[in-house]
């Protein structure tokens, strides 16, 4: 146990909301979840399901239903043939990528995850006790990975591949020619890749590209998608996997292990949210984008902060190297003396050192303040 990690984000939010209860003002831009409401029009289907009585266990895997609109949505926007026997619906993202690493790493194998990276990759590989090997994302490349290097860490032992875009945190986003590179690089060694696709809906610049998408790979590929960035449903709790139909069995057993089910109603919401309207995706998106313009010329103004423009999800990566201030020290600093509760680049691994990570779910007007207040204190103490 001593070997499982964190998420930081929800450490951060607790000592916030410690300040707060003082009495201090603290502008939250730590926590990674879209600040507007579920659209109305999902929160009624669910409403709608609890009285007519879907209140009871389901099949583990989830509902035939939900199970059948997903594969059609993956079939359409990864273009692959996605059958509902290779979907298992759980409750988030989150319990793919436990269930993927519990399924498929173990003492003496190797996994290659992003570094920076969402730090449950990292703690789920230590815990199966295989070796975490992480593929750094650097800055000069806007965050993508460098195939050459990710080539030079596969080897015999490689069992599984994470891969993550749009990125959490960076806001990197692969490109085809990277996704491309990578299946060359993978060839026809016997790796998985877990490919962590929740922002996919999340993109400013570009497409989106899976590398399900490729040939040969998506027998190989764990999709992780979701509802909760796309629809604002962190707390719905709703996720799911697509992958080979006899690794969707064995996932879903350990779900009959687990969580026997996720909850029914919330499923049929899940419906609603892929079947139904989509202009309340769309409407988030672009106002994350404005959030976007707005952070990074307020952050590239402060005195000892760069920031690159992220391509997708809702985070904000600046270099804070030339403040001479370590990025743990320097996110405490702000929380505690300044009210912006930010999330030291650390918490997502060795080579977030340097960097510190905003999130953008949060109003113009918050931002804006959230600025005001960094830069004053820059400005007093570098
Ligand atoms: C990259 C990444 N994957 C997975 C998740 C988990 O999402 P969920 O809340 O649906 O479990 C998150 C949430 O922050 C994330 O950033």
């Amino acid at each position: 146990m001593a070997r499982l990690g964190t998420e930081t984000a929800f450490e951060v939010l607790g000592k916030a909301k410690a300040l707060e209860a003082q009495g201090r003002d603290i502008v939250h831009l730590e926590i990674g979840e879209p600040d507007f409401d579920t659209p109305r029009n999902i929160v009624d289907a669910g409403c709608d399901a609890l009285r007519k009585g879907f209140t009871h266990y389901g099949p583990s895997a989830g509902l035939m239903e939900l199970r059948e609109a997903i594969a059609q949505y993956v079939s359409e926007t990864r273009k692959v043939d996605a059958a509902p026997d290779e979907v298992v619906v759980v409750p988030g993202g989150k319990p793919i990528i436990f269930f993927t690493i519990l399924a498929l790493a173990e003492e003496g194998d190797e996994v290659v995850y992003p570094n920076p990276g969402f730090p449950i990759y990292e703690s789920m590989i230590n815990y199966v006790g295989a070796k975490a090997v992480p593929i750094r994302l650097r800055e000069e490349l806007d965050f993508r990975l460098d195939v050459d290097e990710l080539a030079g860490l596969i080897n015999q032992r490689t069992k599984l591949l994470i891969l993550n875009s749009p990125q959490n945190p960076t806001g990197g986003v692969l490109e085809k020619k990277d996704i491309n590179a990578v299946a060359r690089a993978i060839g026809d060694r016997n790796i998985m890749v877990l490919s962590d696709e929740i922002y996919s809906r999340l993109i400013f610049e570009g497409e989106h590209h899976s590398i399900m998408s490729i040939d040969g790979m998506k027998e190989r590929t764990i999709l992780l998608d979701g509802f909760s960035k796309t629809y604002a449903m962190t707390g719905w709790r709703m996720g799911y996997g697509v992958m080979r139909a006899d690794l969707a069995t064995r996932i879903a057993r350990l779900m009959t292990n687990s969580a026997s089910c996720t909850a029914s109603f919330t499923q049929i919401a899940g419906i609603e949210a892929i079947r139904g309207p989509q202009d309340s995706v769309e409407k988030m998106r672009t106002e994350f984008e404005k959030r976007r313009g707005v952070m990074v010329a307020g952050l590239n103004k402060i005195k000892g902060f760069s920031c690159r423009v992220p391509h997708g999800a809702f985070y904000v990566f600046p270099n804070i190297t030339k403040t001479g201030w370590p990025s743990k020290k320097l996110a405490d600093a702000l929380l505690e003396d300044a009210g912006v509760a930010a999330l030291s680049g650390t918490a997502f691994g060795d080579f977030g050192e340097g960097y510190l990570r905003f999130s953008i779910a949060n109003s113009i007007e918050n931002i804006g303040k959230a600025l005001d207040r960094v830069s004053a204190w820059a400005e007093k103490n570098l």
